[in-house]
């Protein structure tokens, strides 16, 4: 026999700790809400892990980027969840789920049973071997996703400059371009291998016969964007081998990497390898169970799954983007976030939550750097500004409407202006006024 309750929230990470601080805020009943975390340590914001954690000095521990910190709210460490009555369930992992049983088997055995369900599984990191590339195990090669995994690559790192070494990034997407700026501020020379012909580019075939992650393209960088950056990563020290995969590794007697061998046949010394090549929603326990879409757990306005018992937020889902008409997964945190308090009021007030009306919202900080992203990059794009005064941006024009807004450098009243027109999409009736405007565009809106 095992524990039950009224809501389970089946994961613990980001969305979980909103979804808990929504019942809270709520004065949900104690004891009536549990969190199985397969991680041993309560809900905290990923993002950290690419950024203030691999700084060289003064880097960012937990507790002081648990859950909620982000938004100013008060830090949810694991005495938070007993205060508040929630029954915190940590290094467990679920291993089956029976979806219309209303249980959940644990990792020890137990039989958790709910009345309501939240997935907030979140997503896993695709490996190498799912590429076909063979032993991506080994001290010095690093994925990162969890906080274990950015304990391993703190600890590689010390490794790697304790040498005078180098490492190699596989992958040109946010990881890479955030690890690669973390390493170089380390001190580490750092080559990075992508297949696409700029970094976190948006869309490009490149003609490789390996089979590659398109599944959840969130990466918006145009050529001209893409530009800015590579130039700056240049100047710090960072290689580019763009238009080519790994083939393999060479390995030393005791297992470590020393090269990294590319499809081209070239070769790379690598004493740290860091792996970031997309990701994979964690969805296997309900396969068969629930209705998936895209690669997610298809959910409704209210984030309710094809079971109406069971809820799903975060990565794992597949949700109707409202202002665009279309099923969408998105994989950032304000996501995240803003899907796990939605999916708790519809559980607490049925009849008045409203369907989900999420406008996309992504950034990100490397080196000095930091950029924001509203709404949706399709349809023609325009830039504005001068780059090398390190504030520029862009605006994706679809239909004749203003559907994107992107910019580097911008100032908080900057930001949100580019979030209302992101939000409020205006007619562009003159595309080179606009281009001319610029900034001042979403400013005067
Ligand atoms: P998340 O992955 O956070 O949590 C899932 C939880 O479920 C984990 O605790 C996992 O262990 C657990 N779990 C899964 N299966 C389980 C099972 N069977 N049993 C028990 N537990 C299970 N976004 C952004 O907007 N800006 C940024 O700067 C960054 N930066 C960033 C850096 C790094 C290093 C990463 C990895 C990610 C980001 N992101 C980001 C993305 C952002 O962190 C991500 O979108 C959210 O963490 C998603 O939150 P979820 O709660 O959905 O999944
Ligand atoms: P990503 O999808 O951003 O980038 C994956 C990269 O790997 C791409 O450049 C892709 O072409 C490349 N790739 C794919 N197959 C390859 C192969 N065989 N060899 C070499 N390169 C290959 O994924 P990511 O960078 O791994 O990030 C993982 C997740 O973490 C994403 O969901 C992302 O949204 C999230 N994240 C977000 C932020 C942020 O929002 N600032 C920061 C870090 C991580």
């Amino acid at each position: 026999m095992g524990r039950s309750f009224q809501v389970v929230i089946l994961g613990g990470g980001t969305a979980a700790g909103y979804a808990a601080l929504e019942f809270v805020k709520n004065d949900y009943n104690h004891g009536d809400l549990c969190i199985i975390s397969e991680e041993s340590v309560a809900p905290y914001e990923r993002p950290a892990l690419s950024k203030g954690f691999l700084l060289p000095e003064g880097a960012a521990r937990l507790p002081s980027f648990h859950t909620c910190v982000g938004t100013g709210n008060e830090r949810q460490l694991t005495k938070w969840y007993k205060d508040h009555g929630i029954e915190l369930i940590l290094d467990t992992r679920v291993v089956a789920a029976d979806v219309k049983g209303h249980t959940l088997r644990t990792s020890s055995q137990e039989t958790i049973a709910f009345r309501t369900l939240i997935i907030a599984t979140g997503a896993r990191v695709l490996r190498l071997e799912e590429f076909g590339i063979t032993g991506s195990v080994a001290p010095n090669i690093c994925y990162l996703r969890s906080v274990q995994d950015a304990n391993k690559l703190v600890e590689a790192m010390a490794a790697c400059k304790s040498i005078g070494g180098s490492a190699v990034v596989i992958g040109g997407g946010y990881i890479g371009m955030e690890c690669a700026a973390a390493l170089i501020g380390n001190r580490i020379p750092v080559t990075m291998v992508f297949p696409e012909s700029h970094i976190s580019e948006y869309f490009t075939v490149p003609q490789l016969s390996v089979k590659l992650d398109w599944g959840s393209v969130a990466r918006l960088f145009t050529p001209e964007i893409a530009a800015f950056y590579e130039q700056y990563y240049e100047k710090r020290g960072v290689t580019f081998k763009k238009g080519t995969v790994m083939s393999g590794f060479e390995r030393n007697d005791q297992g470590k990497v020393e090269a990294v061998v590319l499809k081209d046949g070239s070769r790379l010394p690598a004493d740290l390898v860091v792996v970031g090549v997309g990701i994979r929603p964690n969805v296997s326990l309900f396969e068969g169970q629930l209705t998936l879409e895209k690669g997610g757990i298809k959910v409704n306005g209210k984030m309710q799954t094809s079971n109406s018992s069971v809820y799903a937020v975060g990565d794992v889902v597949s949700f109707p983007l409202r202002m665009y008409g279309e099923m969408r997964k998105l994989e950032h945190v304000d996501h995240a976030r803003k899907s796990a308090a939605h999916a708790v009021q519809a559980i607490l007030c049925p009849e008045k939550i409203e369907d989900y009306n999420y406008m996309p919202y992504f950034y990100s900080r490397v080196f000095t750097l930091s950029w924001q992203f509203f709404g949706d990059n399709v349809g023609s794009c325009i830039h504005y500004g001068v780059q090398s005064s390190g504030k520029f941006g862009a605006y994706w024009i679809n239909k004749g409407k203003l559907v994107g807004a992107f910019l580097e450098g911008g100032s908080k009243d900057e930001y949100a202006a580019l979030a209302r027109v992101a939000r409020d999409r205006p007619e562009v009736p003159d595309v080179n006024l606009l281009e001319d405007q610029g900034l001042g565009f979403a400013m005067a809106h």
